[in-house]
């Protein structure tokens, strides 16, 4: 816990994540292991703290020598006003999920999010297609990360259909840089047919959610189906995607590609990723 750590009852700790709840959190499974390979002394442990503790853990964290921690919900806006500096892209985000202190313990604020979005599906699909705008479901911040992940490539444009028009509207305006455009949730069924890149970013499809309701029938024979969902690995979306011969592109990447990238912003290095190691996480969500 944070006054585990803070009354110095745990020690050894050069990297966390924190958020609330944070005890399912993936990041130490795969953090630790990199962290072994790369001969780097310390653990990487999931920390929880609740909101009313947020302002101390910047310099708790500092104090304790930690190299950075990763921010996850519900703290990755919250924690904006207690860092010392923001990259160029968490700033355009308004979130945060990794922070990192500088030999001096000056905080800085990163997004990974976006960059491992990005990073995932090139190295499912390398030949996914930028021919034509890609078509992004939902208004949350997954939904910000894949879209600034997607404006850094070449394509004509991005469509944003949510439940909540205004969502999308406020995404377009904020981030889009004339780039982005509204399509109305009563449209994305025939929106599919002009996309090259069609990505789940909405928690519909989750263990536990109803399924996303979109039809493929439009779909283009080249077109990639890409869901962050990943409990489960093939959610609905993905199997019907699957079924009608579309390429698919599952969640879990895209958590371990924005890890790797906080990784190599904390200690200078992309972490290899041990042989099996994806594969037993898989294994979990299957
Ligand atoms: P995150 O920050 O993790 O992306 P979020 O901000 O809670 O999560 O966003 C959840 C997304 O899922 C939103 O786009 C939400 O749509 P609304 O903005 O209309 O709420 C979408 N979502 C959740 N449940 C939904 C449902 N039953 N039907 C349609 N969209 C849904």
């Amino acid at each position: 816990s944070f006054a585990d750590l803070t009354s110095g009852a745990v020690t050894g700790t050069i990297a966390a994540v924190i958020g609330h709840p944070v005890g399912h959190s993936l990041s130490p499974n795969l953090h630790n292991p990199w962290l072994a390979g790369a001969g780097i002394e310390g653990r990487y442990r999931a920390v929880d703290v609740p909101p009313e503790v947020l302002a101390g853990a910047v310099p708790a964290f500092r104090d304790l020598g930690l190299k950075g921690f990763n921010v996850t919900v519900p703290h990755k806006t919250a924690i904006i006003p207690h860092l010392d500096a923001l990259a160029p892209v968490a700033r355009q985000m308004g979130a945060v999920n990794v922070v990192a202190f500088d030999e001096a313990g000056k905080a800085t604020g990163y997004n990974t999010d976006g960059t491992g979005f990005m990073a995932h599906l090139k190295a499912s699909v390398p030949d996914w297609p930028v021919d034509r705008p890609a078509l992004v479901i939902g208004a949350g911040g997954a939904a910000r990360a894949a879209i600034v992940g997607l404006l850094g490539e070449p394509l004509p444009f991005v469509m944003i259909t949510n439940r909540s028009r205004d969502k999308a509207e406020a995404i377009a305006s904020e981030i889009g840089r004339g780039r982005v455009t509204v399509v109305d949730w009563a449209d994305r069924h025939a929106a599919v047919g002009g996309a090259g890149l069609v990505a789940n970013t909405t928690s519909l499809g989750m263990k536990g959610q109803p399924p996303l309701e979109l039809d493929l029938a439009a779909a283009a024979a080249d077109s990639v189906v890409y869901d962050i969902v990943y409990q489960p690995l093939m959610t609905d979306l993905l199997t019907r995607a699957e079924a009608r011969g579309l390429r698919t592109v599952t969640g879990l990447g895209m958590l371990v590609e924005q890890a790797r990238a906080a990784f190599r912003i904390w200690f200078g290095q992309l972490p290899e990723v041990p042989e099996g190691q994806i594969a037993e996480l898989e294994a979990r969500f299957r």
